[in-house]
């Protein structure tokens, strides 16, 4: 939907797990907006800082330099309160009080999902607020967006990673669990494993038993063991969604190990979990690049008074115009619709979507390749 008088009092907010390259969409989204004649405004800790009314001027001083730092300088927050219509009835008025009518979100599917109910017009009069999203999730796991923000520095970070963990494994032939961020998406896990080399990936979409699991890693680490004049090391990336914990699986992979080879052969794997490490540092400059054009497109778009999207990198071909939208600013770039978005999100959580399905037959697929 758009309305002939866009947005002239912008606020700006990030939501859910932080994602390397926010900042850099903040610093766009603010100096788009101040150059079009706009006033930007942040506000800080996600929805609940809308809730409390922390809402604060931006201007170019406050972004300068900020496109090289991880995190958000807004602040983010996971708000239970915004759950409810009280909540958001609240989060309304404090936007009302300061006139602020354009709304760029930058988050996840909860912030995004948040987004449309704060402009739900069986809440509020249609219009009134304008909202935009961008998609922000090292995940990877919103639909219609070929890449969300921070997932190239999150895959970087882990790729670099698993290089040094290489070198140690190599170095004592050693098979290596690496886990690495994904609560329900095996994206990142599945591209790191391309990224490494690594010879096992395990994802979530799988649903594989606790024992299959267990069998996958210790099948591929005998394979491995039985080559001849090659290393022995062994990478398994496993996302953190896959529902065997990963000091288990590294105790059902020893037992089985000791079972084949005996009790003197010295097969234990080790474990590394990266964690939180995977959500920080410094944005890559695909990151920036990346949050800096969405962010255009989407103050662009709120000021020529678009609301109930997303703007979305390259999404997938042959989607009709009413869902996905090229941008005239930025050919690779389109506005999509939001509810088209969040079902296809939804349906990439329940493993329906097709393009999740592709993604795990090629991976199934490849087990055999990946240990040659
Ligand atoms: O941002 C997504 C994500 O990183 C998931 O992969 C992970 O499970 C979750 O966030 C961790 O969230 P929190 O920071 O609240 O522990």
């Amino acid at each position: 939907m758009s309305r002939t008088s866009g947005a002239k009092r912008i606020g700006i907010l990030t939501s859910g797990g932080d994602a390397p390259g926010m900042n850099a969409a903040i610093r766009a989204g603010t100096l788009l907006g101040l150059s079009k004649g706009c006033e930007v405004f942040g506000i800080h800790q996600g929805y609940r800082g809308l809730i409390d009314g922390d809402i604060r001027p931006l201007d170019a001083a406050i972004v300068e330099g900020i496109i090289r730092e991880g995190g958000t300088i807004l602040g983010s927050a996971r708000c239970l309160d915004f759950v409810q219509r009280s909540g958001r009835d609240l989060a309304r008025k404090q936007l009302a009080d300061r006139g602020i009518d354009g709304l760029m979100v930058i988050g996840g599917n909860g912030s995004l999902t948040g987004m449309r109910a704060l402009i739900d017009p069986s809440e509020c009069a249609e219009g009134t607020l304008l909202a935009i999203g961008l998609p922000a999730s090292i995940d990877n796991d919103l639909g219609l967006t070929r890449l969300a923000i921070g997932v190239d520095t999150a895959l970087n970070t882990i790729v670099e990673a698993c290089d040094k963990i290489s070198d140690t494994a190599t170095a004592h032939d050693r098979a290596f669990i690496v886990e690495v961020m994904g609560r329900d998406s095996g994206y990142l896990a599945m591209s790191a494993a391309i990224a490494s080399a690594a010879e096992v990936v395990l994802f979530p979409e799988a649903g594989r038993s606790e024992d299959d699991v267990a069998e996958v890693v210790a099948r591929a680490i005998l394979k491995v063991r039985g080559r001849k004049n090659r290393s022995k090391r062994v990478l398994v990336i496993k996302a953190e969604g896959v529902s065997v914990p990963t000091e288990r699986l590294k105790l059902l992979v020893d037992q089985r190990l000791k079972t084949e080879l005996g009790p003197g052969a010295s097969a234990e794997t080790r474990v590394t979990v990266l964690g939180h490490i995977v959500r920080g540092g410094r944005p890559s400059a695909f990151d920036r690049i990346l949050a800096s054009r969405l962010a255009h497109v989407a103050v662009r778009a709120l000021i020529t008074g678009e609301t109930r999207k997303m703007a979305s990198w390259l999404p997938p071909s042959g989607l009709p115009e009413t869902v996905a939208k090229r941008s005239e600013a930025d050919p690779q770039c389109s506005l999509v619709d939001l509810d088209a978005m969040l079902d296809e999100t939804k349906r990439m959580f329940e493993r329906s979507s097709q393009y999740v399905k592709w993604r795990q037959r090629v991976f199934e697929e490849l087990e055999e390749v990946l240990t040659l």
